[in-house]
């Protein structure tokens, strides 16, 4: 851990709890579905029971007499939704109840409000729905490149390259369909005054739901308010809003009563998003000493027949390995399924499952440490894009990691290893994800009560938000943690970046910065002339952990920040800090910026009584500056479960007849347990990437889950020599 300045040892690089911790463990953190108002109504959704074809006849007569029904919404009465245009990001942009069109099963065609939940769900079951023009819907996995292929990168020749490499890796893998399973379900609890809507929503970017949401109901953005507050997490799912949202508004407009329409957990596998499955052939050609001459990822992946989520699972490839010749080619096929959405690393996790199955595949036939291999072809610049990385140490992730796991002690016989009577398998695989900032906006206000407040329209999903701003500001200002106020999760604040594609963090260092140093400005200003300064100017004067003094004087000789502005009879002194993405910065775009990492999985396999479990992970992470060692070894532990789970256990099924997810539930979708979660070792490299803000400091929230499935499959490759190229891994497959 890179040690800081003595000011600001309390502050940044050092583990610090959650300070959001004692709201949540007390029950007293308020989330989406927790908000009541006088004369609150529930809504519930009636979702089509075929998967293809069209509504011929909604007779809602029996429900709408039920007791405690306000009324019942279908096509005919919801009222206008509009199109989201250009107004911000929605993957699901067919407005609902938009036709009598039914695209997947699940799809909302009606919704029942009521006085209280349990009369809205009984009366949403007697809402008889009829069909007509009714297909067989097609729910297929297998994929075939229905529609044209698209080449997302290339260099050299690879056909050529791989026709004439001495050795070479041919196959395909696949990654089925997955649902984020946040604790959290999805919910709208909407508020209507007559001219402005309040929407206490689910949503991982108040922002772009605010915005999104004033298109769609056809109000100015002013009239639109998001609140979030908190989030029982969301893995990509709540991004972007989805329908139920519109649907709890509409309502909540006509009846001119507050609405709350909570997503069930069996609803969320149909009206949430999802991970869609997909389909990889990869193709590696390397020389018998383990140079990579040619490397080919042709993949595919499903969607809905109306949205086009791109499931991108090239998204590293082009830039992880050195290869002169190398192609990525793209294609989608549509089904009658609803649509797909990003989940925690879209595109690379399924991506490197490919990718890094097919490394380690090459290294059995090359008969060289799989280890080695990577660190054979690590290259020197991005080779996608003839961009020098800002800061990438991949081979320190291996060797480093490799030291701290044991590796060198591996036998590289199939089942040749075991411990305790079980067979013991280690398996290893790179990762990396994207490193972006996203435009920030930060009030920072330094009060008379001695207190400071940081405010930004953007959330915490979980992560740790809260406490990565309270750190930083406390970093920035040099004073405490308990004296900072982190306001955020409200669209009214300034706008603050989304919580997708692990860029939070890095987005907001700037932003911080300037605003803290614009307030210290003000609170400068104020000081000269007047008190213990009346002969100083503001040039003259600094500020230190809380205190304003002249430059030559020390701090403990200063005045407190909070005297300086009682004197003046200010209430507070207000700093605001505004910074910009990196996408359309000619700067940042000079470098490759991404975080990167390595995993190494022990399993064992009991084949007397056919149990596989992952006991042992070591990660070695390389993104930048770790500001909170604690929240940042959570992320990963987090992003580890996810991938046992990945590995083993999580497979969306869809029934043929109607089109259902059957396993809708958290009984039959099986995720990770606590008893499942292996004993995990986090190294974090901790090299700050001063290219991408000050701090050096990259986001950690997806990378731990990029590259892991695979890391157990080649861990069970070496434990009972069966390669698993299907996730996830079924017992039987090992028999
Ligand atoms: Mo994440 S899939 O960028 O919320």
């Amino acid at each position: 851990m890179a040690p800081d300045a003595p000011r600001t040892l309390p502050a940044l690089g050092h583990g610090h709890a959650r300070v959001d911790g004692p709201l949540k463990v007390s029950g007293t953190a308020r989330y989406s579905s927790d908000y009541h108002f006088p004369g609150l109504l529930y809504a519930v959704p009636v979702g089509a029971t075929i998967a293809s074809g069209e509504v011929a006849a909604i007779d809602d007569s029996a429900a709408a007499a039920m007791p405690g029904v306000r009324k019942v919404y279908t096509r005919a009465n919801i009222g206008r939704f509009y199109k989201p245009g250009k107004s911000g990001y929605i993957d699901e942009a067919r407005p609902p109840l938009d036709d009598d069109t039914i695209h997947y099963y699940g799809q909302y065609v009606a919704m029942v409000v009521a006085d209280t939940f349990e009369q809205a769900t009984a009366a949403a079951r007697a809402v008889k729905v009829s069909y007509r023009n009714v297909t067989a819907p097609d729910v297929r996995m297998q994929l075939n490149a229905e529609e044209k292929q698209t080449t997302d990168s290339e260099r050299g020749n690879v056909d050529t390259a791989l026709a004439s490499a001495p050795v070479t890796v041919d196959q395909t893998y696949t990654t089925p369909p997955e649902t984020h399973n946040p604790i959290e379900l999805h919910a709208s609890v909407a508020t209507w005054d007559g001219k402005a809507f309040t929407l206490y929503e689910t949503t991982q970017s108040i922002i772009n739901h605010r915005d999104v949401m004033a298109q769609m109901l056809g109000v100015p953005k002013e009239n639109v308010r998001i609140v979030t507050e908190f989030l029982g997490s969301g893995f990509g799912g709540k991004l972007w809003p989805w329908p139920h949202a519109l649907l709890a508004a509409a309502a909540a407009r006509d009846l001119g009563k507050p609405v709350k329409l909570v997503v069930t957990r069996q609803m969320m596998f149909h009206n949430v998003g999802h991970r869609t499955n997909t389909q990889q052939r990869m193709r590696l050609g390397a020389t018998h000493d383990g140079k990579l001459v040619a490397l080919r990822q042709d993949f595919l992946y499903r969607t809905s027949r109306t949205d086009h989520s791109k499931e991108d699972c090239g998204e590293v490839t082009a830039f992880l390995y050195s290869t002169p010749n190398l192609k990525i080619t793209s294609g989608r096929a549509r089904r009658d399924i609803a649509p797909n959405t990003a989940m925690r690393g879209p595109g690379a996790v399924p991506g490197l499952f490919a990718v890094e199955s097919a490394m380690d595949e090459l290294a059995l036939a090359l008969k060289i440490d799989p280890v080695e291999l990577r660190l054979r072809n690590e290259p020197a610049i991005d080779e996608s894009t003839s961009l020098p990385f800002s800061s990438r140490h991949m081979k320190e992730c291996l060797t480093e990691g490799a030291a701290r796991f044991g590796w060198a002690r591996r036998n590289p016989g199939i089942g040749a290893m075991r411990a305790d009577g079980k067979v013991i398998g280690w398996g290893v695989a790179g990762c990396a994800w994207m490193a972006q900032r996203l435009d920030a906006e930060v009030s920072l206000l330094l009060n008379a009560d001695g207190s400071v407040r940081v405010a930004s329209g953007t959330q915490d999903i979980g992560t740790g938000t809260y406490t990565m701003l309270a750190q930083m500001v406390a970093h920035d200002l040099g004073i405490a943690m308990d004296r900072i106020q982190v306001v955020i999760g409200d669209s009214a604040l300034p706008p603050g970046p989304l919580s997708g594609g692990s860029m939070v963090t890095g987005s907001l260092v700037p932003a911080v910065a300037q605003a803290t140093g614009k307030a210290v400005e003000q609170l400068l200003e104020t000081a000269a002339g007047h008190g213990a300064f009346a002969n100083a100017r503001a040039d003259q004067l600094t500020f230190t952990e809380g205190r304003v003094h002249r430059k030559e004087e020390p701090a403990a000789s200063g005045v407190p920040f909070e005297q300086v502005l009682g004197d003046a009879r200010l209430a507070h002194v207000e700093g605001k800090g505004k910074s910009r993405n990196t996408f359309g910065d000619a700067e940042a775009k000079k470098f490759s910026m991404h975080s990167y990492g390595v995993h190494f999985v022990e399993v064992t396999w009991e084949p007397a009584i056919a149990r596989l479990r992952v006991s042992r992970v070591v990660t070695a992470i390389d993104a930048g500056r770790i500001l909170n060692p604690m929240t940042g070894r959570n992320q990963i532990e987090g992003a580890i479960a996810m991938g046992v789970g990945m590995a083993l256990f999580e497979e969306t099924q869809y029934e043929p007849r109607h089109g259902k997810a059957i396993n809708s539930n958290l009984a039959d979708y099986v995720m990770t347990t606590h008893a499942d979660a292996p004993q995990i070792d986090v190294l974090f490299l901790d090299y700050p990437d001063t290219k991408l803000n000050a701090l050096g400091a990259r986001g950690i929230g997806e990378i731990g889950l990029a590259g892991f499935a695979a890391a157990v499959t080649n861990a069970v490759h070496h434990a009972t020599g069966v390669r698993v190229r299907d996730l996830p891994v079924k017992i039987e497959q090992l028999l």
